[in-house]
């Protein structure tokens, strides 16, 4: 059972997903579309997705796994789910495009929304479903729109010390913008799955058997670098862990923040092509 109430919970997730990190999202999709892209693919592929099954899409943000998928399962249904109207309205829009009449979107919370009993052979995410302020009770709903021996499949990050492509950024400007300290290991954050006896046993009182974590994709590339700058600027606007103090910094902050990233990033830049390393898990169980 959560121990929040429904109108309650993730209020402040909502917020920064719609007001803050949402748009930096939308605005540098076609970048982090791209260097996410082989991180959904190996979810997907470990799903061993069938033609005319159900997928729900937790967390689907600007919807390019949702369309994929839908691909991937036609004739069969994908419903894409996301707190966030902001990065919705950019789904609905690129699924418009793609011409795919078997998805639907729907704002609502993965934690507490009635999501239909027993209605999906797959729950999918890529990088989705680390922001819930009660994992347990947002699992406990999402293993509930699964049939009897639905499967679950979602990509996550590993231990920060993994992935510098997500910390460099907040350790380079850290001191520049007065970062706080960073969100408590298990607490709703990028990191919160990172720990793989914790997030078993929090899939296990979810009621998922066989629960499995093996290493994903281990780096983000970013194509088409011609200004770090720029690529600074998205890194620190889109990390739910410097959005907030970031966007709201002094122009001559953001500066001295921007040209400190940039710097430190040169070195993992080769022609036009950013790689750094970013170690992910590869979490898959079912009910
Ligand atoms: C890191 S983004 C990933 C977006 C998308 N899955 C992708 O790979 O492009 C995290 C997404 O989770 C969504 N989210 C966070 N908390 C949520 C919740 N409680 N219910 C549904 N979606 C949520 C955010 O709005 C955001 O779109």
């Amino acid at each position: 059972m959560s121990n929040y109430p429904a109108a309650m919970a993730n209020e402040k997730m909502a917020n920064m997903w719609n007001s803050v990190v949402g748009p930096a999202w939308v605005d540098h999709a076609s970048n982090y579309d791209a260097g996410l892209e082989p991180h959904g693919h190996a979810v997907m592929d470990a799903l061993g997705l069938q033609s005319s099954e159900r997928v729900l899409d937790v967390g689907c943000g600007t919807g390019a796994t949702t369309v994929e998928l839908a691909a991937r399962v036609d004739p069969g249904e994908v419903v894409g789910v996301d707190i966030s109207s902001t990065m919705l309205q950019v789904a609905r829009d690129r699924a418009d495009r793609a011409g795919a009449a078997n998805i639907a979107f729907r704002e609502a919370d993965a934690q507490t929304a009635e999501l239909g009993a027993a209605t999906f052979d797959v729950a999918f995410s890529r990088m989705g479903v680390m922001f819930f302020d009660d994992p347990v009770a947002a699992f406990t709903n999402i293993a509930g729109s699964l049939r009897p021996g639905g499967r679950l499949g979602f990509v996550c990050f590993q231990d920060p010390s993994r992935n510098p492509y997500l910390t460099l950024p907040g350790m380079i400007a850290g001191d520049i913008l007065q970062l706080g300290p960073p969100p408590p290991p298990g607490g709703p954050s990028p990191f919160a799955f990172a720990d793989a006896t914790r997030t078993t046993d929090m899939l296990q009182r979810a009621g998922f058997a066989d629960v499995q974590l093996v290493d994903g994709v281990d780096y983000f590339e970013n194509g088409d670098v011609d200004d770090l700058g720029e690529l600074a600027r998205s890194m620190l606007e889109q990390n739910p862990m410097t959005n907030q103090t970031f966007s709201t910094a002094d122009t001559e902050t953001q500066t001295a923040a921007l040209a400190a990233v940039a710097e430190a990033l040169a070195p993992f830049r080769s022609g036009t092509t950013l790689r750094m390393d970013a170690a992910t898990w590869i979490v898959t169980a079912h009910t």
